[in-house]
């Protein structure tokens, strides 16, 4: 691994992972689903559950540093996808950057959204509910592309698809269709390099690739003032009146819905600083070895031409689910998609090659 300059040495490597103490124990392969927990992540936390134990909830130097945590977070998600700290609104999950921007977009039964046929409940269930037709083609671009027609107000995809990792050309939809995209980054922001340029919304999870906190994530949003707030909180208003007009903040905070607890807000910061400069990097190579491995081991593994760091596999002969359940025994933590015949390891860039032999032992 230290030949290639962007790689860490072997020392490096072993230091950067032993942050994450179930990895001590357990191949912990599903980061797609919640990534590992860091030491620093969890005293982090614990440390504001501490303070607001003994100093209690409130004062203006409580919320004066709770407002300063989220502002230092929206500048710390911004930089990491190359977006303006003031097109960062704070969420609770991507499911809730979808329900903002569809609900916001005041859709009916004559508009189209058009999505694909691997799209998470997250984006789908939002799309769903926004009252527009939803228009469902495989992932492939030119599918997506002859899909839209006049009636269509959005493109809404994943940028990397939960089923098999395949990777969407989001910025190349968006340039073609000329209309707004959606972009669920739940399986790519903190996997793979993702820039917000050019996207016109785009969804963070804290608690995946990023190894934060349950409950933390993001919306960035291009041009925040064009987009309505259709779920306003105290969080979205500099000023009102008694009938509940508002005047929101300037930027992406008028997105923000939801409380979020200091914990969470000091836990996020937190697993960003466990992130070494090289994790894209080993990351993309760990999950190239993990197909490359399965393949050779007789696997019908998933290799889409454009991947990203999910590795799903095809089971044959029994239940995805009974599969996972027996590596689970071995201490190996994958997981089936249901409705599938589908299994998926999630490689990270803390995954090593030991994690790697023991999925293969286990399979
Ligand atoms: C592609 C995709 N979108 C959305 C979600 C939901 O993410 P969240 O829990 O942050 O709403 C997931 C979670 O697995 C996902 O894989």
């Amino acid at each position: 691994m230290g030949e290639n300059p962007a790689m860490p040495s072997e020392q490096e490597f072993e230091e950067a992972r032993a942050q994450f103490p179930v990895l001590d124990r357990t191949a912990y392969l599903n980061a797609g689903s919640m990534g590992p927990l860091a030491r620093t992540t969890g005293e982090a936390m614990r440390a504001e559950v501490d303070r607001d134990v003994l100093d209690g909830r409130s004062g203006t130097r409580y919320i004066e540093r709770m407002l300063e945590l989220r502002a230092e977070l929206r500048r710390r998600l911004g930089a990491l996808v190359s977006a303006e700290p003031e097109q960062v609104a704070l969420t609770g999950s991507t499911t809730d950057g979808c329900n903002i921007v569809l609900a916001a977009l005041d859709l009916g039964p004559d508009d189209e959204v058009v999505t694909t046929t691997d799209e998470h409940f997250g984006l789908i269930g939002p799309a769903h509910a926004s009252g527009a037709r939803v228009v469902v083609v495989p992932p492939d671009a030119d599918r997506i592309g002859e899909a839209v027609t006049a009636r269509t107000r959005l493109v809404a995809v994943s940028q990397v698809l939960w089923t098999t990792g395949q990777l969407l050309p989001v910025r190349e939809l968006r340039e073609r269709t000329g209309l707004p995209i959606l972009v669920d980054g739940a399986q790519s922001v903190g996997a793979v390099p993702v820039s917000a340029e050019g996207l016109d919304f785009l969804t963070i999870s804290g608690q995946k690739w990023l190894a934060g906190p349950d409950s933390t994530g993001a919306l960035v949003v291009a041009d925040p003032e064009r987009l309505r707030v259709a779920r306003p909180s105290y969080f979205s208003r500099r000023e009102h009146d008694p009938d509940g007009s508002f005047a929101p903040w300037p930027g992406a905070r008028r997105f923000e819905h939801c409380w979020l607890a200091t914990g969470s807000l000091t836990g996020l910061l937190a697993a960003l600083d466990t992130r070494p400069s090289w994790a894209f990097e080993r990351a993309a190579e760990m999950a190239e070895r993990f197909r490359a491995r399965l393949g050779d081991e007789g696997v019908d593994v998933i290799v889409p031409e454009q991947r990203a760091t999910l590795v799903s596999w095809r089971v044959r002969d029994e239940a995805p689910a009974d599969v996972v359940a027996r590596l689970a025994a071995a201490e190996v933590v994958v997981r089936d998609l249901p409705g599938t015949d589908l299994a998926r390891a999630s490689v990270g860039w803390w995954t090593s090659d030991q994690d790697l032999d023991r999925l293969v032992d286990g399979l």
